[in-house]
């Protein structure tokens, strides 16, 4: 019997609020942040297979290790142990088609991870719940569970403990690429070093943003976007600026920069203007490319599952 593949597909996320404080021991921060899931998409195909291979394709794909360290591998090796199979020959090859911007504070490897777990839960018939899945996403990184659940949701801790926000009607945004990607510990370090020289501000309280999402009005939430990584990023990589200055002179109403960068969010009033935003903005040569996007969006899910029981 030829084997089926599974395929998963996978949203980016963006921080609407990212509130960082202070390291902590083990080097990672404690944020309060609101993660949105976008609708850029990655694809992780798992095939049952003799040689364990993982091929990436789509942009940027170049610059994706294909080896064990990738974090999708990491899953299929946690995933292994857990089900007490051999982690050095799992039996099953991956694809990953990339739709999210590699290294671009969007979670793509994240997102890759947290797919891998799903489409292997099905292939390996493991029959584990959301909630079981969700503590191994969390020890593969601190934006798997969110990449798993989707949606809008509060995260505290490094980011991997959740609660689902609630967010009324679809937000449009246009997402700005950028030439190359940046380092999440380094931009962490960057924030690190930032705030001892000069005491660094930091974003406010986040109940108003949450307010502005049940309302669901983008002009509320436009003015409560926040990310205390953004100045880190831009220091690091000082053409955001420009970038984020263009956005908003194109007619967004916000620009942020997502994550830990250089991918920079829109937020716009509507699809239209989202389109147009994307046009002027692609014009404006200030970045690699442009995406529009909508979120929030429905975490990993299954899309493709042909076998006949
Ligand atoms: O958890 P993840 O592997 O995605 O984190 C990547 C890096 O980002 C960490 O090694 C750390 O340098 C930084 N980080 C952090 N605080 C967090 C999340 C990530 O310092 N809450």
């Amino acid at each position: 019997m030829v084997p089926t593949p599974i395929t998963v597909r996978v949203p980016a996320k963006v921080n609407l609020h990212l509130a960082v404080g202070d390291a902590r021991p083990d080097g990672y921060h404690e944020l309060v942040t609101v993660f949105q899931a976008l609708s850029l998409t990655d694809e992780v195909t798992v095939v049952p297979a003799d040689e364990p291979t993982i091929e990436v394709h789509g942009e940027g794909a170049d610059s994706v290790p294909t080896g064990p360290s990738n974090l999708a591998w990491k899953a299929v090796r946690l995933l292994a142990e857990r089900s007490d199979r051999d982690p050095e020959e799992p039996g099953v090859a991956l694809t990953i088609n990339k739709g999210i911007p590699v290294a671009g504070g969007m979670a793509g490897g994240s997102a890759d991870a947290a797919a891998t777990l799903l489409a292997l839960n099905a292939v390996w018939r493991l029959e584990m719940g959301r909630d079981e899945l969700g503590a191994l996403a969390a020890e593969l990184g601190s934006d798997v569970p969110f990449s798993l659940q989707g949606g809008t949701a509060l995260g505290t801790g490094r980011g991997e403990r959740l609660v689902p926000v609630l967010a009324r009607h679809t937000f449009h945004w246009v997402i700005a690429l950028d030439k190359r990607g940046l380092e999440t510990p380094a931009v962490y370090g960057e924030l690190d070093r930032l705030r001892g020289e000069s005491g660094q501000s930091r974003v406010g309280e986040v109940e108003p943003l949450l307010e502005a999402l049940a309302s669901g009005d983008p002009r509320q939430l436009a003015l409560l976007l926040g990310n205390d990584l953004q100045a880190s990023a831009v220091s690091l990589r000082p053409g955001l600026r420009r970038t984020l200055r263009a956005g908003v002179q194109a007619g967004a109403l916000a620009g942020i920069v997502s994550g830990s960068g250089p991918t920079c969010a829109f937020l716009c009033t509507d699809g239209e203007a989202a389109v147009r935003v994307a046009a002027e903005l692609s014009g404006a040569g200030v970045c690699r490319t442009v995406r529009v996007a909508q979120g929030p969006v429905p975490g990993a899910r299954v899309v493709s599952d042909d076998r006949a029981d």
